[in-house]
């Protein structure tokens, strides 16, 4: 399958390496690290490893694939979606945080699925990844049933090796990972701790807070999403990836802009659409963007 990943950040580039293994993969990302790349190719060290050509890089603009895979920041995605709207794509997989799909699904023709990641990543130095855990992927149509494109490739990421369950309850998920997301990057950003850390104590009781107001939210949303289920799933990712830093703790200790919006932030914003308090998610993103304005990051 020819596949071009949007976003070869950590979590891009790991998967972009690990599809590289079997699949033409071409990357699209930022400088300095695909820069690097161009030069000395991509490493992915850690508990999988892959190597990408250094011919694997690209601008962007005008591509053609059977598959687009979209990993760029939330806050990237109307950016992301100009170029992918230049390009030709059989079908669009957004890996991101946030509720980014409804965006990418009014700028492009293309059918987009909804996907989740759970593998941990880090950029060691431009042009070397560590994967830091091994998770799975899940995917599936934005909508919820089946999908001939989500079957095919399901199909395409088990053929390299990673572990990808095809999901008819997409809706329901994707409110489970933004109540995982609202749980979890907030805090370890804010607190600085490891993912680990909300295992028990104040770090957990804010998280399972925050997590439960999510789920609140997307009950009025018609998403049949359960207060415990969403702390079990906050539970599990915490017990799984209890060592790794969230992505939003990885970019404000290196003074980058965070997911805030799209993550605590659009609890915020679709629980005001249906009157509904969210106090622990307002002082959690009010928080964090006041420490990006303080940076001038916003
Ligand atoms: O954004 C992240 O870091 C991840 O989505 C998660 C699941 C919170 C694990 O660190």
């Amino acid at each position: 399958m020819d596949i071009v990943v949007f976003g070869a950040g950590s979590l891009g580039s790991l998967v972009g390496g690990l599809l590289a293994r079997v699949h033409e993969v071409t990357l699209v990302g930022r400088d300095p690290h695909v820069s690097r790349v161009r030069e000395t190719g991509l490493h992915i060290t850690g508990e999988r490893t892959a190597h990408v050509h250094p011919d694997a890089v690209a601008d962007g603009g005008n591509l053609a694939a059977d598959l687009a895979i979209v990993t760029v920041k939330s806050f990237d995605t109307s950016d992301a979606a100009d170029t992918l709207a230049s390009g030709s794509f059989e079908a669009v997989l957004s890996l991101q945080n946030g509720l980014t799909e409804e965006l990418l699904t009014t700028r492009l023709d293309a059918p987009v699925l909804a996907g989740t990641a759970t593998y941990g990543a880090r950029l060691l130095e431009p042009g070397q990844v560590e994967c830091t855990g091994v998770g799975r992927v899940v995917l599936g149509a934005l909508d919820g049933g089946t999908s001939s494109h989500a079957e095919r490739i399901g199909k395409a990421f088990r053929d390299a090796d990673i572990e990808t369950l095809v999901a008819s309850d997409m809706p329901r998920r994707r409110w489970e990972k933004l109540a995982v997301n609202a749980g979890i990057n907030a805090v370890t950003a804010l607190a600085r701790v490891d993912n680990g850390a909300l295992a028990d104590g104040d770090a957990a009781d804010v998280g399972h807070a925050a997590a439960r107001e999510t789920a609140r939210v997307a009950r009025a949303e018609s998403v049949r999403l359960p207060n415990r289920v969403a702390r079990d799933a906050l539970d599990t990712v915490v017990e799984e990836t209890a060592k790794n830093r969230s992505s939003m703790l990885q970019d404000v200790e290196r003074d980058k802009r965070t997911e805030v919006d799209a993550i605590s932030g659009v609890v915020v914003d679709k629980g005001d659409d249906h009157g509904i308090d969210v106090p622990t998610n307002r002082v959690l993103a009010g928080l964090l963007r006041a420490w990006e304005s303080e940076r001038g990051l916003r």
